[in-house]
């Protein structure tokens, strides 16, 4: 993929945007232009994207660099484009690597245009843009809002994550994968993360602190060895921004969390139960209720959903997996809790979360334990989340292979 960066204030956004392609999987090589470097320095691209940038096209005839960066690319992207840049591609003028690899490149191009109102709303810019889209190139944004300095008005470069999302959704359309290996391919993966809110009246609801961040770790890392994840939200920020490629279904409480796993496990391969589900809902008031002294709520129990998925399979083969954050106590240690839980739960996989345990270095890593449905050992990882879910997705990986 090839990133092309414009003198624009907003080229310092495009490293977000690098960060995010690479995020996915994508090998991106960045062409500044030569204006764009008093914003950002080739330096900064090349230790970023780990390819050299190359500004100018070689004199020496031999090297075609230009021609070798454009004709392989599967998708170049213009982030921020300005007005000036965004000319020369209608023109077809050739006189940097970014414009001259343009030419040659016949891979779909999306646009970020950035600029002032006036330069943005200029016939010349208008027709440009209107030459540029009839040739098939995607536009992405302007949006309105801040300009540089104190202006405001349409011109603004749309969000780095917004332009990355359009940029893998199209990719992906045309059969591209981001993944670095081929473990799950052809792997229907449903993973439900968060925590789930059940409302007490219309304002008003009883929850939990989970993030959803081991959920959304652990779909990148089964979308990195090529798995379709669809990624159950329970409340979690980002999702969609998180995880461009996965499908999301948003839910807010058990019964309705409980409901879509239900529906996905009748297809999936693996499903995984990583939300903090809530145990009890409130018979809830239709009303908000007002303040008059003291206050009791009717709880009502809730599904449990993994035991449910686990003990009433879908599918044979199907690998279902659930999580446990557990402590210990004067009567058992946290990894016994766990056990005893993978037992009555009956997952093929429980990742076991020995919360709060101290590490020795003062600062608390996440530690898991991998048992199976009768509490048998399969793995142990402890380190950030990123790699404590890669050990679970090998887990998955081994169980899959078992299953089969
Ligand atoms: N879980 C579920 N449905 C519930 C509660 C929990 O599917 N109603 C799942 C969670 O997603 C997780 C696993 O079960 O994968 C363990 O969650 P946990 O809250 O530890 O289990 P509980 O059954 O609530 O056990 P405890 O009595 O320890 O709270």
């Amino acid at each position: 993929m090839l990133l092309g960066v414009s003198g624009g204030i907003a080229a310092y956004k495009a490293a977000i945007l690098l960060r995010r392609l690479k995020e996915w999987g994508a090998d991106v090589r960045v062409v500044p232009t030569p204006a764009s470097l008093e914003m950002v320095g080739a330096t900064t691209w090349e230790a970023l994207s780990g390819h050299p940038a190359h500004v100018h096209v070689p004199e020496a005839a031999d090297e075609v660099a230009h021609v070798r960066t454009g004709a392989g690319a599967d998708l170049f992207i213009v982030a921020p484009a300005t007005a000036n840049t965004i000319a020369k591609l209608a023109a077809g003028i050739a006189d940097n690597m970014l414009t001259a690899s343009a030419l040659v490149a016949t891979c779909p191009l999306i646009v970020a245009p950035a600029m002032h109102t006036q330069m943005w709303e200029h016939p010349a810019t208008v027709a440009n843009i209107e030459t540029l889209r009839s040739r098939g190139v995607i536009f992405a944004g302007p949006v309105s809002g801040r300009l540089t300095g104190k202006d405001s008005g349409a011109g603004r470069m749309m969000e780095p994550e917004a332009i990355a999302l359009l940029a893998i959704e199209n990719l992906v359309s045309r059969g591209f994968s981001g993944a670095t290996s081929s473990e799950l391919a052809g792997m229907r993966v449903a993973i439900s993360a968060g925590g789930t809110r059940e409302p007490i009246d219309p304002v008003r609801f009883i929850g939990n602190r989970s993030s959803g961040r081991m959920g959304l770790e652990l779909a990148k890392a089964a979308m990195s060895r090529g798995a379709a994840v669809t990624f159950v939200a329970a409340n979690v920020a980002g999702a969609a921004d998180e995880l461009p490629g996965a499908t999301i279904i948003s839910v807010e409480t058990a019964r309705e969390l409980a409901a879509a796993m239900e529906n996905l496990a009748a297809q999936a391969d693996v499903v995984v139960m990583a939300a903090a589900v809530s145990d009890y809902r409130v018979a809830a008031s239709e009303t908000k209720i007002k303040r008059s002294g003291a206050l009791s709520l009717e709880l009502e129990e809730n599904p449990d959903i993994l035991a449910d998925l686990a003990h009433h399979r879908r599918r044979s083969g199907q690998v279902v997996v659930g999580f446990a954050a557990e402590t210990g106590d004067g009567e058992h240690t946290a990894l016994e809790y766990g056990i005893a839980k993978a037992q009555r739960k009956g997952a093929d996989l429980l990742v076991i979360n020995e919360v709060g345990r101290d590490t020795g270095f003062g600062e608390v890593e996440t530690l898991v334990t991998i048992v199976d449905s009768i509490g048998n050992e399969i793995a142990r990882a402890q380190g950030a989340k990123s790699e404590v879910t890669a050990a679970i997705a090998d887990a998955i990986v081994e169980k899959l292979r078992g299953a089969r």
